[in-house]
Formats: C-alpha cells, sequence, structure tokens
C-alpha cells in the first residue's frame, strides 16, 4: 500500500490526513506540522517539521502555507518522495520552476492540488463538451461572503489568502482543463466591503487558443448561492445550493454546471432547445485525487495535473492578481476587522 505523510494538518490538511486515515489501500506514514494537536488527528506518527520525520513513506502531500511548499518539497524530493502539492503550487513563478526542475532530477512525480478535475461532475462535464459542437463562451460565477475568522489566520488578510490565489485559481485551473490554453486575459477587481489592502471582488476575461472567450465574476465578500462549492456540496464548510456555477455555450447547444443540463436542437434563435439532464455517478474529489497519486506513485499513471499545469495556472493567476488588485487611496484602507461599509 503507498504510504502518504501529509505536511501541514490546517484546513486543507486535515481532510487529507482523514481520507488517507480511512482509505483501505493507503497508509498514512506521518503527520507532519508544528502544532502538537496535529498528533490527535490520526493515528500516526507525528512531527514538528520535515527534517525531523525519519519515517519511511513513498509519497508527501504539502498542505502547508504556499510559502513553504517549495522548502518542504525540496526535502521530499531529496528522499526521493512524489509530491501531491496544494494548490497554488508556489509563491512565484521562479519557484514553481526550481521545483519542478528538482523533481526531474530527483525522478519524482508533481502533481498540482486543483482537486476539481478530479470532481465526477467535471469528469462528466468534460466528456459532454463535444456534444455542444464548437465552445464560443464560458460564463463563470463564484460569490461567497466568507467568514470573519476565516481571516483570524494572519497569512490569510494578505494576497495569498486573497480569492484570486485562493479561489479564481480554482477556476482558472478548471477553465484550461476544459479548454485548453489561454492566449489573452483582461480584468478589473475592487475591494468594496472590507476595504482591506487586497482585492476581494472583480470580474476577468479569458480569450483561449480556440476562440472560446470565458468570464470569471468573483467575490469572497457577497453571500450568493452561485459559487462552485455551493453548487456541487464539494467542501464541508460551504452549504450545498445545487444552484448553476458555470454556464457554456457552443454552436450547437449549451451545458449548464453542475446540474449537467444539456440543451440542444434549436437551429437558431427561433428554436427553443431541448432540455436533458446527463447522469453521473458519486465520488469525493480529493479521494479521487488521493487515488490518483497511489497509482502515480505505484507507476500506473502520469499526473493529470504536472508540475508545469500548476505553474501555467500560477501565471495566469498571478497576471489576474496584477490587472484586478484595485489601487487604494492613503486613509482608505480600515483593513480587516472593521464593519462593513
Ligand atoms: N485545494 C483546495 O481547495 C485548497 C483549500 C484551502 C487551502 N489550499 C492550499 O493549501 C495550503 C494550506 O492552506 P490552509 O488553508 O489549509 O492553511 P492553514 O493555515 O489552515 O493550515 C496550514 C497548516 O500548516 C502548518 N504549517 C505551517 N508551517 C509548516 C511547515 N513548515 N511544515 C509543516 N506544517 C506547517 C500550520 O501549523 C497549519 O496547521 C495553501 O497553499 C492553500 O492555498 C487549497
Amino acid at each position: 500500500m503507498p504510504r502518504i505523510a501529509v505536511a501541514g494538518a490546517g484546513a486543507i490538511g486535515r481532510r487529507h490526513v482523514a481520507h488517507i486515515a480511512d482509505h483501505p489501500d493507503l497508509t498514512l506514514a506521518a503527520i507532519i506540522d508544528p502544532d502538537p494537536a496535529a498528533a490527535k488527528l490520526a493515528q500516526a506518527p507525528w512531527f514538528a517539521d520535515i527534517e525531523s520525520a525519519d519515517i519511511d513513506a513513498d509519497g508527501l502531500v504539502i498542505a502547508t502555507p504556499t510559502q513553504f511548499h517549495e522548502p518542504t518539497f525540496n526535502v521530499a524530493a531529496d528522499r526521493g518522495w512524489h509530491a501531491l502539492i496544494e494548490k497554488p503550487i508556489a509563491s512565484d513563478v521562479m519557484g514553481s520552476t526550481r521545483m519542478i526542475e528538482r523533481a526531474a532530477t530527483a525522478g519524482v512525480h508533481i502533481l498540482t492540488g486543483h482537486h476539481r478535475r478530479f470532481h465526477p461532475r467535471v469528469t462528466a462535464l468534460k466528456a459532454a463538451l463535444p456534444r455542444i459542437g464548437q465552445p464560443v463562451l464560458a460564463n463563470v460565477m463564484w460569490s461567497v461572503q466568507k467568514p470573519a475568522d476565516y481571516f483570524d489566520v494572519a497569512w490569510r488578510q494578505g494576497p495569498e489568502g486573497a480569492p484570486v490565489r485562493m479561489n479564481v485559481s480554482h477556476e482558472l485551473d478548471l477553465l484550461q482543463f476544459l479548454f485548453g490554453e489561454v492566449t489573452d486575459v483582461a480584468g478589473l477587481g475592487a475591494n468594496p466591503v472590507r476595504r482591506a489592502d487586497r482585492v476581494e471582488s472583480g470580474g476577468v476575461v479569458l480569450r483561449f487558443e480556440s476562440g472560446l472567450v470565458a468570464t470569471i465574476a468573483f467575490a469572497d465578500c457577497a453571500a450568493s448561492p452561485w459559487g462552485f462549492e455551493h453548487g456541487t456540496g464539494e467542501n464541508p464548510n460551504i452549504a450545498r445550493t445545487g444552484e448553476t456555477s458555470m454556464m457554456i455555450t457552443g454552436s450547437g447547444g449549451a451545458l449548464a454546471f453542475p446540474s449537467l443540463t444539456l440543451f440542444e436542437g434549436a437551429r437558431d434563435w427561433a428554436d427553443a432547445p431541448r432540455a436533458e439532464t446527463l447522469h453521473v455517478g458519486d465520488g469525493t474529489p480529493l479521494i479521487r485525487q488521493l487515488e490518483h497519486f497511489a497509482r502515480i506513485i505505484q507507476g500506473d499513471e502520469q499526473p493529470l495535473n504536472t508540475g508545469a499545469s500548476g505553474r501555467r495556472t500560477l501565471e495566469l493567476t498571478l497576471e489576474v492578481e496584477r490587472l484586478t488588485t484595485p489601487l487604494l487611496p492613503v486613509g482608505n484602507t480600515p483593513g480587516f476587522g472593521a464593519e462593513p461599509q
């Protein structure tokens, strides 16, 4: 059984810990986290840091704060451990390039943790795309109200915790998974509610090599039923609404996600399209991603999301951040903890 350790047992890392510990075909090799409370999360050896983790392992899930991904990966690579690295792969593009080169030298794989690629509804959506002909437009809506205590963690108050790196990055990865390479990006952002010194809402327009144009509207300060996690119920901390978070149109039809409603049969605007709901099986994306990671470790599969594709998503994410980060007048930044205005 593949022996997988987890470094960083916070919000996302503890979900990895639980899924590995509960999985009949995986062994939790260790929990690595400076917080001693992490030792109680599961039956596995606990270490405060990766240097002291004297264990036999085949792979490591890296779910530390992003700035520690690279140093943690370096130790793992030197030990010959494959790595499932939470998104974003690194804090900057140069860091991700160094990691990709180190992986090649060490002969280990990087799987970048954009786990939406493993959602059964995403798998079914990708398979259904040929039914709408040439994809023309995609319209993504992601608008949530994050709880105030989410920002009690210091690093989440800066750009690393802003919705571009935390959330829009997932949309960017998903759109590339569905539609291929992005050639052009435009965007505008704002911070109308918390007024902290970072972007909190905005809009992005992407053009793809295929000619498809996609828009993403995002906010982490506006409650709504619309967003990938709200729609799919994928995240146990985010209420499920089942509402549409993405609409895709093509020359021969359209698709709504996550309902997987397929609209087809309209010759032109004189016809109403027929609607059909596509059927899809169950599955938890984080678990399916871990199972894929196990097959990579065993040499049976290549990463569905390589280090290079993680780097491309990071490049796009940073470009979107540059385009959407608002310039604030001095004295207009009450910041976190201030009353919404
Ligand atoms: N895939 C997703 O949907 C998703 C969701 C949330 C976060 N993330 C990513 O996961 C990473 C962690 O985010 P989070 O929200 O879980 O953070 P968090 O702050 O909740 O948890 C981070 C944990 O790492 C521990 N830690 C700090 N330094 C460490 C080190 N050097 N070695 C080992 N452990 C260390 C901390 O004690 C803490 O328990 C970030 O890169 C974030 O972008 C991905």
